[in-house]
């Protein structure tokens, strides 16, 4: 048994300045703020305007720099960044490598993940068994969005639906059992690949949805999988003191909450103001619960997510 386990030491998160509303959207698209917000819960998100030259690194970089200083850690001490992206600056080099750069590490390895929606969680879990195994002591994981230049933006079934931005958590290994990452699942059924895709060639270079068929699994499969890293720990539902799942839609939380028989008095959600920012949501949701108090210490809180490939994750830490 490892006598060692990862904390989350810090978190950081950011997105650009500029915001577009739903009433924005009414503009130029057959939609309503109405619509968009019984349906979806998102009221506006963070986009970066056309012509600006911002990267997925770029806010990957903002994140992580922030997570670093308020761990008090220096660049040059990170041994290893994994980047959850689908939304990367090159297929080379990474988005991981270029914000290594960015930071001004030495040394130490750098890639990135491609989990879509569940990038996040499956990025801390490759991330905390890479520490565990003693292949590096500090790492960052990253996720980092540039959603918006992916959209079909005369799609209404999804342009509504998603943000740009990046979180960041500073990850370490410690002596101490009682806390830090206890459990984590990642999973995939690549069978369900068709309903939510991003073609990399071809003509039709953007988001593809099937809505309704990603909002019956994103339900299965959240619960599932966050039934199942309660269940690893031996805790009860009633002693999770905050769930961040992936800030999907409104409903899909509600939905993850009934089945889990979870208040959603302890769920953390501000899609409202990001709408979906994939890989980033749980780390920015994550940042704001911080800044706001609410990661006391020994808090027990649940993340989980699911995203296109199918690709689901659940992890519990205690602060
Ligand atoms: N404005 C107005 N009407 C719209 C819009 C819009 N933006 N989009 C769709 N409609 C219409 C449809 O055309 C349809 O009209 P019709 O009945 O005349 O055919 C009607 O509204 C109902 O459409 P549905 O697709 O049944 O609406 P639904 O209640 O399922 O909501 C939504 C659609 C919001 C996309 C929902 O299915 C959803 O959130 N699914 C999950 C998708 C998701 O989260 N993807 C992100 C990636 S994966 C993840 O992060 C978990």
């Amino acid at each position: 048994m490892n006598s060692k386990r990862v904390q989350i030491l810090s978190v950081g998160s950011s997105v650009p300045e500029a915001v577009l509303t739903n009433k924005d959207i009414e503009s130029f698209l057959d939609t309503s703020d109405e619509w968009i917000t019984v349906r979806t819960g998102i009221k506006q998100r963070h986009i970066i305007p056309k012509g600006e030259d911002i990267s997925a690194a770029d806010l990957g970089t903002q994140a992580a720099s922030q997570a670093l200083k308020k761990a008090d850690i220096e660049p040059q001490d990170v041994d290893g960044i994994v980047c959850a992206t689908f939304t990367p600056d090159y297929f080379f080099p990474s988005t991981a490598c270029r914000i290594q750069a960015a930071l001004g590490c030495k040394g130490g390895f750098a890639f990135d993940i491609s989990a879509a929606c569940a990038g996040f969680v499956y990025a801390l879990t490759v991330a905390n068994n890479m520490i565990l195994c003693g292949q590096a002591k500090t790492m960052i994981v990253v996720g980092s969005e540039i959603i918006s230049k992916t959209l079909d933006w005369t799609d209404r079934n999804s342009c509504i639906l998603f943000g740009d931005g990046a979180g960041a958590v500073v990850l370490q290994a410690k002596d101490d059992l009682s806390k830090g990452i206890m459990a984590s699942h990642i999973e995939s059924d690549g069978n369900l690949g068709d309903i939510l895709k991003l073609p990399a060639w071809g003509d039709k270079r953007f988001m593809q949805m099937r809505g309704n068929e990603v909002f019956k699994h994103a339900v299965r499969l959240m619960s599932d999988t966050s039934a199942r890293v309660i269940k690893q720990t031996g805790i009860g539902i009633n002693d999770i003191d905050l769930l961040i799942p992936h800030q999907a839609n409104i409903r899909i939380i509600r939905a993850v909450a009934d089945s889990l028989g979870f208040p959603m008095e302890k769920i953390i959600v501000n899609l409202d103001e990001y709408g979906n920012t994939s890989s980033a949501s749980i780390p920015i949701a994550l940042n704001e619960a911080w800044d706001d108090g609410l990661i006391k210490e020994g808090a027990k809180v649940l993340f989980t997510c699911l995203g296109g490939g199918v690709t689901v994750g659940s992890a519990l830490v205690y602060f």
